[in-house]
């Protein structure tokens, strides 16, 4: 009797995964490198230290690993992005046959999985791009799952992906083929974005309440009211993170404020300005979290420059407004970049199908995605749908209210701010832009298009 799957990589998130495949019933093969001093016999270990693994087999020599697989092998990748994939894929692929399928559940860059796949399908070897959410908790109880590629390895790894993947509250698997080549991880990358900006909208909400004096309590007591309307998994995460305690001290208050990132927020920000996309509130959460680095000139300037408190107390309703308002502009941005690289590189990509599958699982989980799954089956661009006319309206006003009295209290509210500008620019019919094209035009002859030539031909003006 053979395994009926693979999966190499025990880290935290590949021994989540096994414990979640092993659960749903699957016999599973385990594999962890072998590295001398720092990592031995870890498949073993872990194999022992987790019941549900007890009939799993584990191994740290690949080529036993790979003859316990039966045909055709299925393996899951769960190494780290980058060099370690590429150095398994070196020793797994001459192991290898025909018809095998490989899935990179990393967070790999969806470049790299192009061409991982291109060379693995010259020996008829199945490569799928899978990007997976849910940190340690979804992997292990149910994460969203985002694959991408060879269709026939496809639906090969479809029963084994959509049984451990969240199902949603309307009993949908959070899985679901995304389309060819890179797809998948690209989708997991703009994924990560959103995030990005959602935990910074939260942020900024948090940075606003404290200016006013609020304690973390109270600030966590504000975003449990604002639950039933704006509920999501990072939300729900922010409210316990406040109530924290270590003794009579919130533990949040002891913890440094630089935040780190391991790099899919840059390269969503570099795949916006590589694909001349305006989504703008990806790069300005990243931008926030580098600047948040600064922190010794941060301490300087403080020192130096005065900061104006609140005028007046902000009114609590206004800032779950603007908050939710953002977050709208955050998911708009997201699900057009994904359409706008998808139709470059024509991946057909289904963005309901992607709300969806963001609905459980995943970090950027929320009631909002159930309601985006449905009006993007409509309209592309989200800010272009008739729900959210009267929404935004309303919406807005509280937003530039909220930015303000923001601005004369100098809180650095990036994605807030950029939101309204963006919006702003997103609604202005006679833009500015006509003037940077003659300036373009004036200093290097680039020409211009003029609005009384429906021909759209080129024009150059010898300015003095
Ligand atoms: C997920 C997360 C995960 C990511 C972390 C850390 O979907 O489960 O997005 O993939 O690695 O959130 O990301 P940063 O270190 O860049 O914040």
């Amino acid at each position: 009797m053979k395994q009926e799957i693979g999966l190499i990589g025990m880290g935290v998130m590949g021994t989540s995964l096994s414990r979640n495949l092993a659960r749903n019933g699957f016999a599973i093969s385990l594999f962890n490198r072998h590295v001398e001093g720092s990592e031995e016999a870890v498949a073993q270990k872990a194999q022992k230290q987790y019941e549900e693994l007890a009939s799993a087999l584990a191994f740290d020599a690949l080529s036993h690993f790979v003859a316990s697989l039966s045909h055709p092998r299925k393996i899951i990748l769960m190494v780290n992005a980058g060099a370690a994939v590429d150095a398994v894929l070196n020793e797994l692929l001459p192991q290898l046959d025909a018809g095998d399928v490989i899935v990179d559940g990393g967070n790999s860059h969806y470049s790299d999985t192009q061409k991982r796949m291109a060379s693995c399908a010259e020996s008829g070897i199945h490569f799928l791009g899978a990007g997976i959410s849910g940190g340690e908790k979804g992997a292990l109880h149910g994460p969203a799952i985002m694959p991408s590629g060879s269709t026939a390895g496809y639906a090969l790894m479809q029963p084994y992906l959509e049984k451990i993947a969240a199902k949603n509250r309307d009993g949908h698997p959070c899985c679901s083929y995304v389309g060819p080549q890179g797809s998948g991880h690209f989708v997991k990358m703009v994924h990560n974005g959103v995030e990005y900006v959602e935990m910074q909208l939260i942020a900024e909400c948090y940075a606003l309440l404290k200016q006013q004096g609020c304690t973390n309590d109270a600030i966590a007591d504000y975003f449990t009211q604002w639950l039933p309307e704006c509920q999501s998994y990072l939300l729900s995460i922010s409210i316990k993170i406040l109530q924290k305690k270590e003794g009579d001290h919130y533990l949040l208050d002891r913890i440094l404020d630089q935040a780190a990132n391991k790099g899919t927020g840059r390269w969503s920000a570099q795949a916006i300005a590589d694909f001349g996309e305006a989504a703008t509130l990806i790069p300005a959460a990243l931008w926030a979290r580098y600047l948040s680095y600064f922190k010794k000139y941060r301490e300087q300037a403080a020192a130096i420059f005065q900061t104006n408190p609140l005028q007046s107390a902000l009114a609590i309703d206004q800032l779950k407004a603007a908050y939710q308002w953002a977050r709208v502009v955050n998911h708009h941005q997201g699900f057009s970049l994904i359409q706008h690289v998808s139709n470059t590189h024509e991946w057909n990509v289904h963005l309901p199908t992607i709300a969806r599958l963001w609905t459980a699982g995943c970090i950027i989980q929320s009631d909002l995605m159930y309601t985006l799954s449905s009006d993007l089956a409509t309209h592309q661009h989200l800010l272009l749908h008739p729900r959210w006319k009267d929404f935004f309206e309303r919406h807005h006003t509280a937003a530039k209210a909220v930015a303000k009295a923001a601005i004369d209290a100098e809180v650095h509210l990036p994605c807030l701010l950029e939101a309204l500008n963006f919006f702003h620019g997103y609604k202005t019919v006679h833009s500015s832009a006509n003037l940077i094209q003659a300036q373009r035009d004036f200093f290097g002859a680039h020409t211009y298009q003029r609005t009384d030539d429906p021909t759209g031909k080129s024009h150059h003006t010898l300015w003095e």
